[in-house]
């Protein structure tokens, strides 16, 4: 792994979160102190839990089924990344301000860990959207993203066991998906999952149109799911990613080993049974799973 990856730590808790030290380092403390509005819509997840796709379904409910201008615009324009310039570290876009500066009501992506993000959001009480998903798939999400986008040349094995010890980027996951489990009953929270996603899509767009004060008839809650599904948002310039991979793979001077990679991948639930991991990672994936403060 690259050693400029360090744990970040926060004064008052003395939690830590895996993040590119010298670059995070730059955004936290503008992050910590930046403006919150109660109109502002966060999309909040761990890496590879489908925030995407979720951002894209809220960005729609949101904007009154505005297809035309999601088509238009790009989803990371619409709907930005407030700390890249902390994952990618030689971007050189400001994110904290562009994020800050957008039209009301704004749209903003976060990875970070609750206690990271700015101490208004727990005043002010915007829109939260968090997204959950199997950590083992997740795992092996994050094991492809890595290989094909950052430049991981490690074995799955390997990146699996630093995914359970906490060192991959944004790590812990536990804590991560625990903290705003704790906090999903505030009105102003939605706590979703991937999986509910892929087996009951037209119930998770009515509770988040209803959580974001939104009514649509059955036929335009039926466009929005084939809008979101798999097959037309990889053929979606708009929210495929496939510019911004190929703009990661430059500027980590990678190319994916000529391997066509897709951001929108599998898309399926249990993918982590695919990669056929040994009998000893498999027990570890089991033990992990297990764990008393991962049951819920
Ligand atoms: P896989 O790598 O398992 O396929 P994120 O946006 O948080 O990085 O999450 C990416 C994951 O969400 C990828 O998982 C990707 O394929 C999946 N995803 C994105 N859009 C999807 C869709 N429309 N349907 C199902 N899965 C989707």
């Amino acid at each position: 792994f690259d050693h400029s990856i360090v744990s970040l730590k926060n004064d008052k808790s003395g939690r830590s979160c895996v993040m590119i030290n010298k670059y995070m380092d730059l955004f936290a403390e503008r992050v910590k102190n930046m403006k919150v509005f109660d109109d502002d819509v966060w999309v909040i997840s761990f890496p590879k839990c489908g925030t995407t796709w979720c951002q894209e379904m809220v960005w729609l409910i949101n904007n009154d089924l505005d297809y035309e201008s999601a088509l238009e615009t790009n989803l990371n324009v619409r709907f930005p990344f407030l700390e890249l310039n902390g994952v990618l570290n030689k971007f050189n876009g400001d994110s904290v301000g562009i994020c800050e500066n957008q039209s009301r009501p704004r749209h903003i992506k976060s990875h970070l860990p609750i206690f990271l993000l700015p101490h208004e959001m727990f005043d002010v009480n915007p829109k939260i959207i968090y997204i959950a998903r199997n950590p083992l798939d997740v795992a092996t999400s994050f094991f492809h993203h890595y290989t094909h986008i950052v430049g991981y040349e490690g074995t799955r094995e390997d990146f699996v066991e630093a995914f359970l010890s906490n060192q991959v980027i944004y790590a812990p996951f536990n804590e991560h998906v625990l903290d705003f489990w704790k906090i999903r009953t505030k009105p102003n929270v939605l706590f979703l999952f991937y999986e509910d996603m892929k087996r009951k899509m037209p119930n998770v767009v009515k509770e988040t149109m209803t959580f974001l004060g939104k009514k649509f008839s059955n036929d335009q809650i039926n466009k929005l799911c084939e809008h979101l599904s798999i097959k037309s948002m990889r053929a979606n310039a708009s929210c495929n990613n496939i510019s911004l991979v190929e703009m990661a793979q430059k500027l980590n001077g990678k190319s994916s080993n000529n391997i066509k990679f897709q951001f929108i991948r599998k898309g399926e639930i249990g993918t982590f049974k695919d990669e056929k991991f040994g009998e000893k990672i498999s027990a570890k994936l089991d033990a992990f799973i297990k764990q008393p403060s991962l049951i819920i």
